[in-house]
């Protein structure tokens, strides 16, 4: 059946989003509807929301950081548009929503930017309330409104505990980075190696590929140094001054300082909140604060060590923030005086132990999760230390997979993995996996069909090889692979 609102061409990818935001828009529903739309910055929601506002000839409005007078008259300017000219003037939101509601009717009505005006006027979630139920005006009109924003913190909120616009979302949409291999698609890079390296500066964020570095992808990996040379460190470009942007626009962030240090902190390879701590001279409990806030507008996640329990690891979850922390905050002097290249020269240590490592780790454990297709299905995916008692130390292991929990059971582990990006693996890799096996084994996890995995970024030598493939347990997962 050919679909009634197709996805517009210029659209890459995000088909499940369209769809559900279609079916959003076309629903013929007696009630009034609401949409909530969030993601964090440049990941295309203005894009999508711009494109189905079009499609149904709806009412598309645009916050802008102001007062709520100001937000009122823009906001009565751009209703006078649709209605054929002049201006209206509302006293207040309650003016404002039942006219808004009167002029666009059944139609749909996308309001962006949400959050500058709920900043402005912290009654407008209630007053939508309100509008849309029992005797609203939204109520009769039937609206469909969409609510969108990127300040995490604000959205996750509009919906959360007793805000009076919980339980009343029909679409709740976050619209997150590209996959990696969607990323790779996205910027036409089909060789995988520069793919992992293009990817480790700028992840999946669509804006990232456009606007931010006018669209130039770099045509090879011989031309990988020199298109970090005229993107990511060229102070003339967007790009470059958008790490520090991302912080700064975070409504609860006021004194960067502290945030910058523990995003160093965990960029420089610190994953424990103590770790955090003693890294930036301070005591664990001083930075609860900040490590919450970030984690709270999601520029960092907290993710359970699946071999020690109450311990987290830390993670910065956007990667051109790695690479702000990890390569240029350190070359900043460089940077601003722009000696690009020598400070590009001075960071490669840097780049490829605290970025280009970790990132490739992070590639293998999102290929577990969605790419790899075992027979069995896969619950959760994570990084964690095994405890070696008798060596007194520990062994990391970059990549755990567990099946899906099942209670009273043991936890079921699929697969041990160790991912190198430029070191060519060897038999010593898979000796510390068997060893982290048997460990598991006697602390009780199911480990009767744990395969042993080596990533490997740079090959494998050969004896490796042959061991791989005497035993079956053991498996060789290249770039090719991971990039299907
Ligand atoms: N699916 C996509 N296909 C092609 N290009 C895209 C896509 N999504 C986003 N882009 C590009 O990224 C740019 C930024 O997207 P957009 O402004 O919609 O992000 P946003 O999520 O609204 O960000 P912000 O929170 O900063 O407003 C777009 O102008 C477009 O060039
Ligand atoms: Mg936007």
């Amino acid at each position: 059946m050919p679909q009634p609102f197709p996805k517009p061409d210029h659209i890459f990818d995000r088909d499940r989003e369209w769809e559900g935001l279609v079916r959003f828009a076309a629903a013929n529903s007696t009630e009034p509807r609401l949409g909530i739309v969030s993601g964090r910055r440049r990941q295309g929601k203005t894009f999508l929301l711009d494109a189905v506002a079009s499609a149904f000839d709806g009412f598309y409005f645009a916050a802008t950081d102001s007062t709520e007078t100001e937000s009122l008259a823009d906001l009565g300017r751009a209703l006078a548009a649709r209605t054929g000219g002049g201006r209206y003037a509302f006293a207040d939101w309650d003016e404002a929503l039942r006219l808004l509601f009167e002029v666009t009717g059944d139609g749909l009505v996308v309001i962006d930017e949400f959050p500058y005006l709920s900043k402005a006027s912290p009654s407008l979630p209630s007053r939508i309330q309100q509008a849309l139920g029992p005797r609203g005006y939204g109520r009769v009109a039937r609206s469909k409104l969409l609510l969108c924003g990127s300040a995490m913190s604000v959205m996750g909120s509009l919906l959360a505990g007793n805000a009076p616009l919980r339980g009343r979302a029909s679409l709740e949409l976050i619209v997150r980075p590209f996959g990696y291999r969607d990323a790779a698609r996205f910027w036409s890079i089909g060789d995988p190696r520069l793919a992992v390296l293009v990817h480790s500066i700028v992840g999946g964020t669509p804006a990232y590929r456009r606007e931010f570095v006018a669209s130039d992808a770099p045509a090879s990996l011989d031309d990988f140094n020199d298109w970090v040379l005229r993107t990511v460190l060229n102070p003339q470009l967007p790009l470059f001054r958008e790490a520090r942007y991302l912080l700064a626009e975070e409504a609860d962030i006021r004194d960067t300082a502290i945030y910058h240090a523990v995003l160093g902190a965990i960029a420089a390879g610190n994953a424990t909140r103590g770790g955090i701590a003693s890294c930036i001279g301070r005591k664990s409990p001083d930075i609860g604060h900040p490590l919450s806030v970030l984690e709270d507008s999601q520029l960092i996640a907290r993710e359970p060590d699946p071999f020690r329990a109450g311990r987290s690891l830390y993670r910065i979850t956007e990667p051109l923030i790695v690479f702000y922390e990890a390569v240029m905050r350190r070359q900043w002097t460089r940077l601003e005086r722009g000696d690009t290249t020598g400070a590009w020269q001075n960071s490669q240590a840097t780049f490829l132990a605290q970025v280009v490592g970790p990132h490739f780790e992070a590639i293998c454990r999102d290929w577990e999760m969605l790419h790899a297709h075992t027979d069995e299905p896969v619950g959760e995916t994570a990084a964690g230390a095994v405890a070696d008692p008798i060596r007194r130390g520990q062994i990391e292991v970059d990549v755990a997979v567990f099946a899906p929990e099942s209670p009273g059971r043991p936890r079921r582990v699929l697969s041990l993995g160790e991912a190198k990006w430029d070191k060519t693996m060897a038999v010593r890799h898979l000796d510390r996996l068997r060893r982290a096996r048997d460990l598991l084994a006697v602390k009780g996890y199911d480990m009767t069909s744990t395969r042993l995995t080596c990533y490997g970024g740079a090959g494998f030598d050969d004896a490796l090889r042959a061991a791989a493939k005497r035993d079956p347990a053991v498996r060789l997962v290249d770039l090719d692979t991971l990039y299907g």
